[in-house]
């Protein structure tokens, strides 16, 4: 295939150098933002008389049937090809001769890129977003549902305080918004259009950037022409935010994985998102919390690997550019496919509160709750903490918990004890009363959900 800057240059390039020199394989995708951003060009170049009307309107009606085509499948990407953009320019001269020809006034290849991939990432972003609301709806619904549930809640690993499955589950929800909101203000960054910017310096042709910008859905045109080509931060920004969203995605994983185990069974993953085991007959895993869990780290890869490969880079444009879009592109399909897995699990999934309950029994998760009732009676706190651990460490001695030890015994510990007392150990009354705002009761669980409900109905 005839290289377009053939000319300076015989272009016949070394058959290895040039497939290594080709994008097509990871750029192809971009086909139809591509022609978008061709159309967007020529009907600016022909509405502002740089090229007769009549080229721009054959351009723009050979660029519609070149895209129909290709969804038809009657037209192929040529794997030969240098990039999309040299394909897409091929194949309008091919079916146009001279008129395809001026296409490329006053355009380089530099912004040509850039524009297609800030118009295919707010495609992807978009779909993202989506997914993400799916989920954090779904959490708002288990949550709910589980707002009366007591579970051990953890700090160390070791069970600290009692809590609602629930308002743990309402943390994630809460996380979520927060990823979502991220990816949406990175997008709001990016949209502006960098079209017409040209090689780096802009151009002598009388073009209209605004239109163009306009046309395509942008905010408005990117102000400086050398930023326009050189930088690759909206990438950066939005595998960030990406690589934050999976850093809670593998927590919640990891907190699955846990929870299904045989020593915890707090929940039990449904048959359609877990695996057997191809030797032991017994095995229920966790395959796909842990594959998001994995899946992770390689996002963290992409956004690494980009961040290396633009660092030091001299203004504008330079080739290490093109490593961009296989790293964003992997980071967008691993965090969807992550994403629509770790969705419908969540959902699926059954909760044993059963054993949620045993276990927020044992291991003494009400002995702030003691501390505080002293407390509440007057007895300084530090007084009421020190109490409550020899009471702590008697049970220990005797093998009993908090609530088999009768009042007179409490009483030897300290005389402001009463009857009282058993109702505030108890895991589920303790749990219900951490009314405080944002607190774990199940009032508060509500109040968040309706948080979420605002949430969700504004950023839909
Ligand atoms: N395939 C190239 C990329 O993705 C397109 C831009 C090429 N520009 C150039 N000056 N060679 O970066």
């Amino acid at each position: 295939m005839e290289k377009l800057w053939a000319g300076r240059s015989s272009g016949s390039v070394d058959p290895t150098a040039d497939d290594f020199n080709s994008s097509i394989r990871v750029d192809s995708r971009m086909i139809e933002e591509d022609i978008k951003g061709s159309v967007a060009h020529a009907a600016m170049l022909g509405a502002k008389g740089i090229i007769p009307a009549d080229d721009a309107e054959s351009i723009v009606s050979a660029l519609g049937s070149i895209l129909d085509d290709i969804k038809s499948g009657a037209l192929e990407i040529d794997p030969r090809a240098e990039d999309v953009h040299t394909f897409a320019e091929s194949v309008l001269t091919e079916r146009i001769g001279d008129a395809g020809k001026k296409l490329h006034t006053a355009r380089s290849r530099n912004d040509q890129v850039a524009v297609d991939t800030r118009l295919y990432l707010k495609k992807e972003a978009k779909t993202i977003l989506d997914l993400v609301y799916e989920l954090i709806s779904t959490v708002r619904d288990r949550a709910v549902e589980n707002k009366e549930t007591v579970m051990p809640g953890y700090t160390h690993l070791q069970r600290a305080q009692p809590i609602s499955f629930g308002h743990h589950l309402m943390a994630y929800a809460m996380m979520l918004t927060r990823d979502a909101d991220r990816i949406a203000d990175a997008v709001k960054r990016m949209d502006f259009s960098p079209l017409g910017a040209c090689a780096l310096a802009g151009t002598t042709f009388d073009t209209d950037r605004f239109m163009t910008a306009e046309s395509l859905g942008f905010t408005a045109p990117t102000a400086n022409s050398v930023d326009s080509v050189s930088d690759r931060d909206f990438c950066l920004e939005l595998m960030s935010a990406l690589s934050i969203l999976m850093m809670h995605l593998s927590r919640f994983s990891e907190e699955i994985v846990l929870w299904s185990s045989f020593e915890f069974r707090y929940i039990e993953l449904d048959d359609a998102f877990s695996t057997g085991s191809s030797i032991m007959p017994q095995k229920k895993n966790p395959d796909m919390a842990e594959l998001v869990r994995g899946k992770t780290g390689r996002v963290y890869g992409d956004l690494l690997s980009l961040l290396v490969t633009m660092k030091s880079l001299p203004l504008a444009y330079n080739k290490d550019m093109q490593e961009d879009k296989e790293a964003t592109f992997d980071a967008f399909d691993t965090a969807k496919v992550c994403l629509s897995v770790f969705t419908p699990m969540i959902k699926t999934m059954k909760v044993r509160a059963d054993r949620m309950l045993d276990a927020a029994k044992g291991g003494f998760i009400t002995a702030t709750d003691l501390a505080d009732l002293l407390a509440k009676s007057g007895v300084p706190f530090r007084t009421a903490y020190k109490i409550t651990g020899e009471i702590v460490s008697y049970c220990i001695k005797e093998n009993i918990t908090l609530d088999g030890i009768p009042l007179e015994k409490y009483r030897e510990f300290c005389p402001a004890f009463d009857e009282s007392l058993y109702a505030v150990i108890d895991p589920a009354e303790a749990m219900k009363k951490r009314t405080s705002y944002g607190g774990t009761s199940p009032d508060s669980v509500d109040a968040q959900a309706e948080y979420i409900d605002a949430f969700l109905a504004s950023r839909k």
